[in-house]
Parts: C-alpha cells; sequence; structure tokens
C-alpha cells in the first residue's frame, strides 16, 4: 500500500492505496466521495468523471497513485454555500436527467468543456459530450441544460 494525498474539492485528504487502485474507487472508497459513479470500468461510458488540475479525466482510465499531489473536483465540491452550481441548477430545471446515474459525468465533463468553449452551438455541445453516455433521457434535456448553463455561468466558480 502506498500513501495517496490530493487536494479533493479544496480539502487535502489522504488515504492508502494498492498500485492497482483505480482512482474512481479511492474517490468512491476510500475518501468516500460517492458522488462520482462506476458505469464501466472501461473508459466507455463517462459517469466517472472528474476534474483533475482542471482538466476532465475519466477517473477509472487513472490509478490514485498518478493522482498523488493533484488537485481533484468531484461533483460534490460544485455547489457552493448551499446553493447548486449554475449547472446542476440548469439540469434541474431543464430535466437534464432521469435515473441520474450519468448526470455527476455529464456536468463534470460540462463544467470542464464550458470553461474552453464558453458560448458552444448545440452542435457543439453534442460533440463534446460523445465521450459520455446516457440511456435514459436521449441527450436532448442534457444539451438543453448545459447550454442554459452557459447562459448563467458568469463569475461562477468550477
Ligand atoms: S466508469 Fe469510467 S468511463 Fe465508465
Ligand atoms: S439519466 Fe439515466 S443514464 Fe442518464
Amino acid at each position: 500500500m502506498t500513501h495517496v494525498s490530493v487536494t479533493v474539492n479544496g480539502v487535502q485528504r489522504g488515504a492508502e492505496a494498492e498500485p492497482r487502485t483505480l482512482l474512481v474507487y479511492f474517490l468512491r472508497e476510500a475518501l468516500g466521495l460517492t458522488g462520482t459513479n462506476v458505469g464501466c470500468d472501461t473508459s466507455s461510458c463517462g459517469s466517472c468523471t472528474v476534474l483533475l488540475d482542471g482538466e476532465s479525466v475519466k477517473s477509472c482510465t487513472l490509478l490514485a497513485l498518478q493522482a498523488d499531489g493533484r488537485e481533484i473536483t468531484t461533483i460534490e465540491g460544485l455547489a457552493s454555500n448551499g446553493e447548486l452550481h449554475p449547472i446542476q441548477d440548469a439540469f434541474h430545471r431543464n430535466h437534464g436527467l432521469q435515473c441520474g446515474y450519468c448526470t455527476p459525468g455529464m456536468i463534470m465533463a460540462a463544467a470542464s468543456y464550458l470553461k474552453e468553449n464558453p458560448t458552444p452551438t448545440e452542435e457543439e455541445v453534442r460533440e463534446a459530450l460523445e465521450g459520455n453516455l446516457c440511456r435514459c433521457t436521449g441527450y436532448h434535456n442534457i444539451v438543453k441544460s448545459i447550454l442554459d448553463a452557459a447562459g448563467h455561468l458568469a463569475g461562477a466558480k468550477v
């Protein structure tokens, strides 16, 4: 076992991890951050997406050890002072989820994407989401939510 130390959602955290432990399991099982879901374990579904040093990554594609010393934001870190993040709020208002399983990954992917492209077209949002699968919504309301969030993000902390 090796000690892995990370800053998660602005808080310094650490725990022991085996060399083979994937980051998503480290977050969920060692740190108790179960908002990040595991859908496939094979980098296909995007439900495990988090921000690593501000960039979105599928946390099942990294070992926990690779995140040592780095900064992670998970879905638990988006809301602040009891207020939903504008992307979370937009998903809520636009019915951007059904079962919700894909939602944390969708929102984290969107948070990263909207920093790169704050005023995307619908087609660009659809392209940006190609690594995130949803088996419930047909994507329409997810795309609508992200376009809506884009209009509300000025000044928001991601
Ligand atoms: S669990 Fe990581 S991409 Fe599906
Ligand atoms: S809302 Fe169910 S998988 Fe996307």
